[in-house]
């Protein structure tokens, strides 16, 4: 298909300078559950590119803290971390002066001395290093740490220091269903005020997800059709190719809509769907994705599908099924896959059917927006004589690529050129983001840290946002614990999940668009 492509010149690019009040305070990070493969991967990579781009404060230090006694090893590990996952070079200077700010704590989250003492060694850094009393706390352990690490926190108190401020963020998952979401808003709030706290769901750090918002807001011509008269459907897809990658018993509990769909897949919509907002503020933002969720009725269960994968080939390699992953029951019943189909009830969207799929395992790794518009009322032109994409006259179709090969896509119609006839074949306005403008080492969790150090939650879950999605998908996940799935497995690694999956949408006239995740 023809691609139409611009380029940012890298002098226009060099001008955008980091406003110097993006530059936070100085601070103590500290992180629980620092022995985790998400601090050396994720965390350390991206503080490290905060650094090198000048957007760190000059006093800042790291404090990994778990129970196993690490020592110095921890900094020397984080290191080797920012060079493999981070891309740093191991002979850079600037390198090992971060790494002389990280230091390690040993703790076990359920004793109170550890805390006094914990305390203690914060205050230590902070006179050595003038930090002036600013922490943040990363909760970065297993969830059934979080409650009692926060209490801790408040009994100590770290969470309302007498000189400079403290924050918390906290990682998913947010709960486990509606009543654990409550429960644990309960405890987070008892000790923290609403404005301390940063619930994380990485999605919101990903530029090309902040950049749904861009496209809708910062131009003209696509919001006057961005509803139900011009729309006909859209689909939502997180395709990964990925198993469970030895996380068996954390998926065992968690399962595909609880680890996907129910945060990440709903960000998503909430940001293709939300009323404009009156300003790019954590309050306005808000509140137009709690009005959008609030709009979904609750979901039939007919309208629900749920797969497991059994063993196949993915990416050219024979991968194993599910039950027979690490640490995982051989006869399990949890879903690697889920697709619902939601309708949202307000004056925008009534009638427009959004079809969300998550899956393990998948055929290709794709997540991918599509947005199909409505046929033009009256086609004047001829159908072709063909096989293949020019045989019918397709619908526009704008594709989002979050990832890989980000980007965004619109379809249109064009006469097939030589033809006498006026032929019609679908081609591509492409826009792909490194060709744009670069490609970019962002992880995500760079623009979340550094808000969340700047106090600004735009980018993160407010208390009853996690409440309102628990709300949608607590009565499915209970439906489907109360009915052990029939057939399970039900796809083959390698495809693109269950044929359920497909009649979910064939009961519409649709078809999933498996054709995502790559160029036109
Ligand atoms: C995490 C899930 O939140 O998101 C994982 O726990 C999943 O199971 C991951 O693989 C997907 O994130 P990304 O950024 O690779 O799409």
């Amino acid at each position: 298909m023809a691609t139409v492509q611009m380029k940012v010149r890298p002098e226009d690019l060099s001008q955008i300078q980091p406003h110097s009040e993006r530059i936070p305070e100085p601070a103590i990070m500290v992180i629980f559950g620092a022995s985790g493969d998400l601090t050396k991967r994720k965390l350390l990579p991206a503080l490290f590119h905060l650094e090198q781009n000048g957007l760190l404060p000059k006093k800042f230090a790291i404090v990994g803290v778990a129970r196993r006694p690490l020592g110095g090893e921890f900094a020397a590990d984080m290191r080797e971390g920012i060079i493999e996952f981070g891309g740093a070079k191991s002979d850079d200077p600037k390198l090992d002066e971060f790494v002389k700010n990280i230091s390690y704590f040993a703790l076990n989250f359920d004793d109170p001395a550890h805390y006094d003492a914990l305390k203690a060694e914060l205050e230590r850094i902070d006179a050595e290093k003038g930090v002036g009393g600013n922490r943040l706390f990363y909760l970065a352990t297993a969830p059934e740490f979080f409650a009692e690490i926060i209490e801790n926190l408040g009994s100590h108190g770290m969470a309302t220091p007498e000189h400079g401020h403290a924050a918390v963020v906290i990682e998913k998952p947010f709960g486990h269903d509606l009543e654990s979401a409550r429960e644990l808003n309960h405890q987070v709030n008892a000790v923290f005020q609403e404005s301390q706290v940063f619930r994380i769901d990485h999605y919101l750090g990903k530029e090309t997800v902040q950049n749904i918002l861009v496209f809708r807001f910062a131009n003209g011509i696509f919001e006057p059709i961005w509803n139900r008269n011009y729309i006909d459907h859209v689909q939502i897809t997180a395709a990964e190719t990925l198993g469970v990658e030895g996380r068996g018993p954390f998926y065992e509990k968690a399962g595909a809509l609880r680890d996907v769909v129910q945060n990440h897949m709903m960000e998503l919509l909430s940001f293709v769907t939300m009323e404009p907002p009156s300003s790019f503020e954590a309050e306005s933002v808000r509140r137009e994705k709690v009005k959008v969720w609030q709009s979904i009725p609750s979901v039939p269960i007919l309208n629900t599908v749920r797969g497991q994968y059994g063993p196949g080939v993915v990416e050219g390699h024979k991968v194993v099924g599910y039950r027979d992953e690490e640490r995982v029951n051989p006869e399990s019943p949890t879903e690697t896959y889920a697709a619902v189909r939601l309708e949202i009830e307000n004056w925008r969207w009534a009638g427009v059917p959004f079809y969300l799929r998550a899956g393990k395992r998948l055929k290709r790794r794709a997540t991918e927006i599509s947005i199909q518009f409505k046929q033009p009322p009256l086609l004047i032109f001829n159908r072709m004589q063909s096989s293949g994409p020019c045989q019918e006259i397709q619908p526009n179709l704008l594709s989002i690529r979050i990832q890989p090969n980000e980007g965004i896509a619109l379809r249109f119609g064009a006469k097939v050129p030589t033809s006498p006839e006026m032929n019609v074949c679908p081609v591509n306005m492409d826009f792909d983001y490194a060709a744009a403008f670069g490609t970019s080492s962002a992880n995500g969790y760079e623009r979340l840290l550094l808000d969340a150090m700047l106090g600004d939650q735009t980018l993160f879950a407010h208390r009853d946002g996690v409440e309102i999605t628990w709300a949608l998908y607590t009565p499915i996940l209970q439906a489907w614990a109360h009915k052990a799935p029939e057939a399970f497995p039900n796809y083959f690694a390698g495809s693109w999940g269950p044929d359920c999956a497909d009649r979910l949408l064939e009961r519409d006239g649709h078809a999933w668009r498996n054709d995502i995740g790559k160029k036109s």
